[in-house]
Parts: structure tokens; C-alpha cells; sequence
């Protein structure tokens, strides 16, 4: 009987130690692959790996969207990093809005915690799903679709976004179409707009050619 227990103890000794990994904290000096960054080594790994404060503060809102997204991703938070989550968190001034936009690297949960949130997605479909969020509300937005959020009333709102991703990514729309060299030709040939609006926006947002 001792001699089962001892041999099932040692099996369990052996099992935690050599199959399971507890972490991966993210090693931010080395390169980022798409399975994450390199572990950190874990006699390096501290308490402090596993706890931002960085969303305590309210993000800058003076921008033309009036509204800051100060994200928590492995990069500024290297404890997820391999854990499959992230999370961000959202300020929208009166008038802000985040401008649609993607994260082709996951799924987004967001929980409003003040104010009050206009936000939705398109499908792949080209389905609209849009709904006004107050204080408590959540609302998912699936990976990969292209959604937005508005503040909803003449306050500052507050949100919190999660992500089922440690690099959700975050591709913006009208960053993609007007904030870049891609030539206007081309920009007016693949969106139907004209020269003119083309070029207001590409002034606006900061495009050349
Ligand atoms: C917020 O951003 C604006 C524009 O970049 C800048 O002028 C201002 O100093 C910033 N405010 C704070 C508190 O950092």
C-alpha cells in the first residue's frame, strides 16, 4: 500500500514539474512571432509580470477621434502573453468615436463602465448589428468583423475592452484607405469616391500621393 502511494506520489511530482508549463511571460528584447514572444526565464518572472496599472489613467482624448484606446496586449502587459487574452481600456469624449475598424487577431468583449456607448459590427454577410450600451452593459464583437463605437451622450464614456487574444491586432479603416502612400488613383478606383473627397481625407488624416 505505501509502496502504491509513494509511487503514485512521485508520478504526480513528476507530471507537474516536466508537462506543465504555469506561464510564458512575454520576453519583450526578443523578436514576436505569431505563436507570442519567447518566455521570459521564470527565476526572472516577478509579481509585477502579472499586474498592469497602466489602465488606471484616463487615455488623452484631445485627437481628432476624440477618444483613447490604451491597450494592455503582451507588449505592454507581458504577463498574458500565451494565455490567449488581453484587454484595453477605452475613453471616449463627448463627440468621440473610435472609427471602424478590425482586430483580425480575435474576439472582443466590452463592458461599459461609465457614460453610455453606441457600438457595432457588420458581418461577413454585411448584417448590421448596432445597439446603445449604458453602464454595466457588454457586448461581444466577433474576430475579424468590422465594427465602431460612438459615444452615446454628451459625457465622457468609459469602457473596457477584452480580447481573446494576447495580440488581438487593430486595423483601422479609414487609417488603411487615407492615412498611407497608397496613391489616390488607386485609393478612388477600389472605393468609388471622388478625387476631391479623396483628398480631404487623406489631408485630414495624414495620407500622401
Ligand atoms: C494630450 O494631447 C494633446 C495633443 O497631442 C497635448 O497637447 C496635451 O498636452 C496632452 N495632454 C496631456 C495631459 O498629456
Amino acid at each position: 500500500m505505501i509502496h502504491i502511494l509513494l509511487i503514485l506520489c512521485s508520478l504526480f511530482t513528476f507530471s507537474t514539474h516536466a508537462a506543465v508549463q504555469d506561464f510564458c511571460v512575454a520576453d519583450l528584447k526578443g523578436p514576436e512571432s505569431p505563436a507570442g514572444y519567447s518566455c521570459k526565464p521564470a527565476a526572472k518572472v516577478t509579481v509585477d509580470d502579472f499586474v498592469s496599472m497602466g489602465l488606471r489613467a484616463a487615455g488623452n482624448t484631445s485627437n481628432i477621434i476624440k477618444a483613447a484606446v490604451t491597450p494592455a496586449f503582451a507588449a505592454q502587459f507581458p504577463g498574458v502573453n500565451g494565455l490567449g487574452i488581453s484587454i484595453a481600456r477605452l475613453d471616449l469624449a463627448a463627440g468621440g468615436v473610435v472609427p471602424m475598424h478590425t482586430h483580425p487577431g480575435g474576439s472582443e468583449l466590452l463592458l461599459v463602465t461609465q457614460g453610455s456607448i453606441v457600438a457595432g459590427f457588420i458581418s461577413s454577410a454585411n448584417a448590421v448589428y448596432v445597439k446603445t450600451l449604458k453602464k454595466g452593459d457588454i457586448m461581444v464583437f466577433p474576430q475579424g468583423l468590422l465594427h465602431f463605437q460612438v459615444n452615446g451622450g454628451g459625457v465622457t464614456a468609459v469602457a473596457f475592452a477584452s480580447f481573446s487574444s494576447a495580440t488581438p491586432g487593430l486595423q483601422i479603416l479609414d487609417f488603411a484607405l487615407f492615412a498611407n502612400d497608397l496613391p489616390s488613383k488607386l485609393v478612388e478606383a477600389t472605393t468609388f469616391l471622388d478625387d476631391a473627397t479623396v483628398k480631404k481625407l487623406k489631408a485630414v488624416l495624414g495620407g500622401t500621393g
